[in-house]
């Protein structure tokens, strides 16, 4: 019997994103919640110490490819929404491997909505009618602006000009076709660059910030000019929960933090706020880091998102500023160098190799 009450499963809850949805979740709403997760690479149950015992929080180690685990955990489960985010995220490994991207992004995406969709024409109409699955995506689907062009609406065409960037908006296009074909009861986010606590080092503030303190080389692709709309996390977190309570099946909603920030700027920032908290480091000023190297193939130049129909039509706005946000983020890979270490150890070093060592 689907209520209020009844659980939510979460795919991807042990990555970065999801980790903070599943704390948010437990600190807003409190009622059960499913974690689905491969653990990738990614993935990190250290994120998730502090609920973990909770009795109304259960984690399943599997893939969003494995039908029968996905139907399975339905029947037992019996949620009353998905919230999608499991995903390979990471476009420069989507440029040296694309296949998994295909694979969990494409078709995890399409076991997923197949699945459910079995599993919702088992149950009464008055009980399907309270299901939501919320696809969560990037505003990358909409390809790459140029300076003085709008911010990405929701209308906007998909351009996407990455193997990532195409997986995603394969994933969208699916749940869009399944909306109007089937009547599935969808809802779709596409958001901005997140950044804070819990972030692999492999995506660009993290990994500054570990290379930074290690007096290491600051790899800055091309010219540096490529410009990104950042959004903290925890923003992005509370914007997947107003939209799985208040969006609308079959509408898209961009989520963004109104912050347009080149590059260069961002990682000025990081290392201005590394030089005040760490007065004593010899790499000071960290800024001398900063090296330029080849640039990524088919690098956008901007993305921006116009998030105003998130506000009018689900009350959201972010709370941080980014330089509230910023500070929040280098305090915490300051003070969590052994979450850090963790992560960096191991295949982490080859993958530096891979995407750095012949730059
Ligand atoms: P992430 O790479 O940190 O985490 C992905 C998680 O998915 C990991 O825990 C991983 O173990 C899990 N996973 C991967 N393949 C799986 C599979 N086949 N089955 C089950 N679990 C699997 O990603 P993130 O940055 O947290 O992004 C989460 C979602 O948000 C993604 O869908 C991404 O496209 C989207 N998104 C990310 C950003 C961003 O800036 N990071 C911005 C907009 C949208
Ligand atoms: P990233 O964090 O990988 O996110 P995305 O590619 O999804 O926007 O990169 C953010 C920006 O930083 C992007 O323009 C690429 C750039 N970048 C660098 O200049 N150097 C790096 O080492 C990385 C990882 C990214």
């Amino acid at each position: 019997m689907l209520t209020n009450s009844s659980p939510i499963l979460v795919t991807g809850g042990a990555g970065f994103i999801g980790s903070h949805f599943v704390l948010d979740w437990f600190t807003h709403v409190g009622t059960p919640l499913v974690n689905l997760d491969k653990l990738t690479y990614a993935g990190n149950l250290r994120n998730l110490e502090s609920i973990a015992n909770r009795p109304d929080y259960t984690f399943v180690r599997g893939d969003i490819c494995d039908r029968e685990l996905i139907d399975r955990l339905l029947v037992e489960h019996q949620p009353r929404a998905i919230v999608h985010l499991a995903a390979e995220s990471h476009v420069d490994r989507s440029l040296v491997g694309p296949q998994d991207f295909l694979t969990t992004n494409v078709q995890g995406t399409f076991t997923l909505l197949e699945a459910t969709r079995h599993w919702l024409a088992t149950l009464p109409e008055a009980e399907r009618a309270e299901f939501r699955f919320l696809h969560v995506s990037t505003d990358e689907v909409y390809g790459s602006l140029k300076p003085g062009d709008a911010p990405f609406e929701e209308a906007f065409a998909f351009r996407p000009n990455s193997p990532y960037a195409a997986s995603k908006a394969a994933s969208d296009l699916l749940v869009r076709a399944w909306v109007k074909s089937y009547g599935f009861p969808a809802i779709v986010t596409n958001c901005s660059n997140n950044y804070g606590p819990l972030q692999f080092p492999e995506k660009l503030l993290p990994l500054i910030l570990d290379r930074a303190v290690k007096g290491q080389p600051l790899p800055i692709y091309g010219d540096g000019m490529q410009v990104r709309d950042w959004l903290y996390v925890t923003d992005h977190a509370s914007a997947l929960r107003a939209a799985l309570e208040l969006g609308k099946i079959g509408e898209t909603y961009n989520i963004g933090g109104w912050n347009e920030q080149a590059n260069l700027d961002t990682v000025r920032l990081l290392c201005e706020l590394l030089d005040e908290f760490l007065p004593d480091s010899p790499h000071k000023p960290h800024a001398q880091l900063m090296t330029f190297v080849t640039d990524r193939l088919g690098h956008d130049r901007r993305y921006a998102i116009n998030a105003t129909k998130a506000e009018r039509e689900l009350g959201w706005r972010p709370k941080e500023t980014f330089a509230t946000g910023l500070r929040k983020t280098v305090r915490w890979y300051l003070d969590n160098r052994a979450w850090v270490e963790e992560v960096t150890s191991g295949a982490y070093r080859e993958w530096m190799e891979t995407n750095y060592g012949n730059r």
